[in-house]
C-alpha cells in the first residue's frame, strides 16, 4: 500500500526553537532550557538521546523514566538493562546506536515516596517533537527502530497497529527504513513465565532483523 502516514499533531507552542541542527551537543543544550510543555517542571532533568552522532541506526523509546530522570541517561533503568540484553542476543552493539525517547521529560504522580510513570498526553508529545526531528535530521539515519506504540505512532503515523504490524520493515518518504517492536517495559509487565519468555524472543528475533539485508526490501509508506 503506498499510502502516506498521516503527519503527527503538532499542538503545543514550543518556547524554544532549535536553530537548524548544528551539533547533537549544541541541540542537547538548547533542549535542557526547553519549557513547551509543564513536563520540565517537576522533572529532574531533560533526557536527551544519545550515541554516535553518525549512527546508522536510530532507536526510539517512549518517554524517559524514574531512572533515567535521575541519571540523565536514556535507558539505564530495569527497561534499558532488558534492552541490552535483547540486543546482546541478536548480536548489535548498542554504542553503535544513537538511542532516544519521543518525549525527553520524566512524566510521573507522586504516591507517596514513589514516583509512578504517567503517558505523555497528545499535546506534550506535540511539544517534545522538535527534538525528535531535530535528532533525527542531525543523525540522519539509514534505519530507525521504535520501541512501543507511542514511537511507533510518531514515526509510521496514527494509524500504525504494533501487534499487527511490528517487525515489518516500512520505507519512508525520505528513503529511510523503520520497523516498531514492543517496548521493554511491556515486556517487563507481562506475569506469565510462558508468555513473557515467548514475547521476548519475538523481541529479540525483531531487533535481529536490524542485521538481516532483506530488511532492504521494506514496504513503502
Ligand atoms: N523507557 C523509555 O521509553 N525510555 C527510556 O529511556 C527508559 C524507559
Amino acid at each position: 500500500m503506498n499510502r502516506k502516514p498521516p503527519p503527527p499533531p503538532r499542538t503545543g507552542p514550543p518556547s524554544v526553537r532549535p536553530a537548524p541542527p548544528r551539533s547533537l551537543a549544541a541541540l542537547r543544550a538548547k533542549a535542557r532550557q526547553c519549557r513547551a510543555c509543564p513536563l520540565w517542571k517537576p522533572a529532574t532533568q531533560t533526557v536527551f538521546g544519545e550515541g554516535p552522532d553518525d549512527a546508522s541506526i536510530v532507536m526510539i523509546g517512549e518517554a524517559p523514566g524514574d531512572r533515567e530522570d535521575l541519571a540523565g541517561h536514556p535507558f539505564v533503568g530495569p527497561a534499558g538493562k532488558l534492552l541490552d540484553r535483547a540486543l546482546a542476543e541478536a548480536g548489535i552493539d548498542r554504542g553503535r546506536l544513537y538511542l532516544t525517547n519521543v518525549v525527553k521529560h520524566f512524566k510521573f504522580e507522586r504516591r507517596g515516596k514513589l514516583r509512578l510513570h504517567q503517558r505523555a498526553n497528545a499535546a506534550e508529545q506535540a511539544a517534545c517533537r522538535i527534538w525528535l526531528d531535530a535528532e533525527l535530521l542531525r543523525v540522519g539515519p539509514s534505519r530507525i527502530v521504535c520501541l512501543g506504540a507511542m514511537a511507533a505512532q510518531a514515526i509510521l503515523g496514527r494509524a500504525f497497529r504494533l501487534m499487527r504490524q511490528r517487525g515489518r520493515w516500512f520505507e519512508l518518504g525520505d528513503g529511510t527504513r523503520a520497523m516498531a517492536t514492543v517496548h521493554p517495559s511491556w515486556l517487563l509487565r507481562l506475569r506469565r513465565d510462558e508468555e513473557r519468555t515467548q514475547a521476548y524472543a519475538g523481541f529479540v528475533r525483531d531487533l535481529g532483523s536490524l542485521k538481516d539485508p532483506s530488511a532492504a526490501g521494506a514496504t513503502r509508506r
